[in-house]
């Protein structure tokens, strides 16, 4: 969407993945989605490093609202959990430097059965940007998928009309995706920010490669439709949770980089062992994510049972682009596992390059030409991320 927004994928917190749907704030007033919740996270957000790392949305999920709308039909949120309203919530994330996200769904209901937007969406749009709303995540629960293109067209427009700049995210792929339904992504690209195209993220492993399966099978239908303004969104961040391990993390993260997928956290940001953080805000990988070009990565080859993707970034060098080069491995066998492999068999022909690891950092740069043997050790279900930048110097001195 040409609204000159998300130039780069989004990066923010979301509640849904690790805070669902709790209500009961008597029994969990730490976890219950409420005002509380979302100004505890910005206090974190603009304390602990994650804004200045780029994390910038702080975004409600799903259970918000009150059940009914106002004598006006207008959306109201949940009066206990929401006391001060929506628009002081607003004001509290801003004064903290950051900008605020709110759910919505095109149907009648949303997912989790609060009032959808259908014979309301201009209403909600105006409602939404007067609150000082700056991201709209639009959900696709209870109602016809068949609708849904030009029904979020239309939102688009209303969202455009009142004048505030809204990030806008779709999630119309993913309700046609998953029935073998392919979607438009020209249309979702000029309608939307960013669109959900398959399942929901959970907490596993399991879960994540399984989303890495669909995007890597679908990649050349879906990554030519990434890039500044419009993106593929693969769901949020694990990372920090109860079911990735240290290594796994690492791995999601480098490669919703590699992927130029949005970096939305779902984690709760007041309880995060460091390792943890240190992944979220690891400013070279972050780097690559936020690559300006914006260019989607592919998964380009597997063998030994590592997938090799790779993500074209800045800088360039007469003309060639460097690479991000993510290994990652599907092997269950408990030791690093030593792969071998060239630039070259990842179509990285024409260049000298100085390879660095952006983990590793105590690893040192080495020049190589497309031809040479390179060696890696890829701990199992764990990640490698390296970079070619190609490298002139190099090429002159040979
Ligand atoms: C759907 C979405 C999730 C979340 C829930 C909320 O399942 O895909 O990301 O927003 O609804 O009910």
């Amino acid at each position: 969407l040409d609204n000159g927004l998300a130039l780069t994928p989004p990066m923010g917190w979301m509640a849904w993945q690790r805070f669902r749907c709790i209500t009961d704030c008597e029994a969990y007033p730490d976890d219950c989605i409420s005002e509380k919740l979302f100004m505890d996270m910005a206090d974190r957000m603009a304390a602990d490093g994650y804004l200045k790392a780029g994390y910038e949305y702080v975004m409600i999920d799903d259970c918000w609202a009150s059940k009914e709308r106002d004598s006006n039909n207008r959306l109201q949120p949940d009066p206990k959990r929401f006391p001060s309203g929506i628009k002081a919530l607003a004001d509290y994330i801003h004064a903290r430097g950051l900008k605020f996200g709110i759910y919505g769904d095109f149907g009648t209901k949303t997912c989790a059965g609060y009032p959808g937007s259908l014979d309301y969406l201009e209403l909600d749009a105006q409602t939404w940007a007067e609150w000082g709303v700056d991201y709209l995540k639009f959900d696709g629960c209870y109602v016809d998928q068949k609708i849904m293109p030009e029904g979020y067209a239309k939102m688009s427009k209303y969202l455009n009309d009142t004048g505030r700049p809204i990030v806008y995210s779709c999630s119309w792929p993913a309700y046609q995706e998953p029935l073998g339904i392919e979607s438009n992504y020209t249309a979702l690209s000029e309608s939307c920010n960013l669109w959900r195209n398959w399942d929901d993220i959970n907490d596993s492993w399991e879960n994540v490669t399984s989303i890495l399966s669909w995007f890597s099978k679908n990649q050349h239908r879906l990554a030519p439709f990434a890039g500044p303004g419009h993106w593929n969104d693969p769901d949020m961040l694990l990372i920090g949770n109860y079911g990735l391990s240290y290594d796994q993390s690492k791995a999601q993260m480098a490669i919703w980089s590699i992927m130029a997928a949005p970096l939305i956290m779902s984690v709760d940001l007041r309880h995060m062992e460091t390792q943890f953080k240190h992944i979220l805000q690891n400013k070279d990988v972050i780097r690559i994510n936020q690559d300006p070009m914006g260019i989607q990565g592919k998964l380009i080859l597997s063998k030994s049972q590592i997938d090799f993707w790779t993500k074209p970034i800045l800088p360039k060098v007469n003309g060639k682009p460097s690479y991000a080069i993510g290994l990652l491995s599907n092997r269950i066998d408990g030791y690093p596992y030593r792969v071998n492999f060239t630039l070259g068999e990842l179509n990285l022909m024409e260049n000298i390059y100085v390879l660095t690891d952006v983990f590793e950092k105590e690893i040192k740069p080495k020049v190589v030409d497309s031809k040479d043997r390179i060696f890696a050790r890829v701990r199992p279900s764990g990640v490698v991320l390296l970079k070619a930048v190609p490298n002139v110097v190099a090429v002159n001195q040979m």
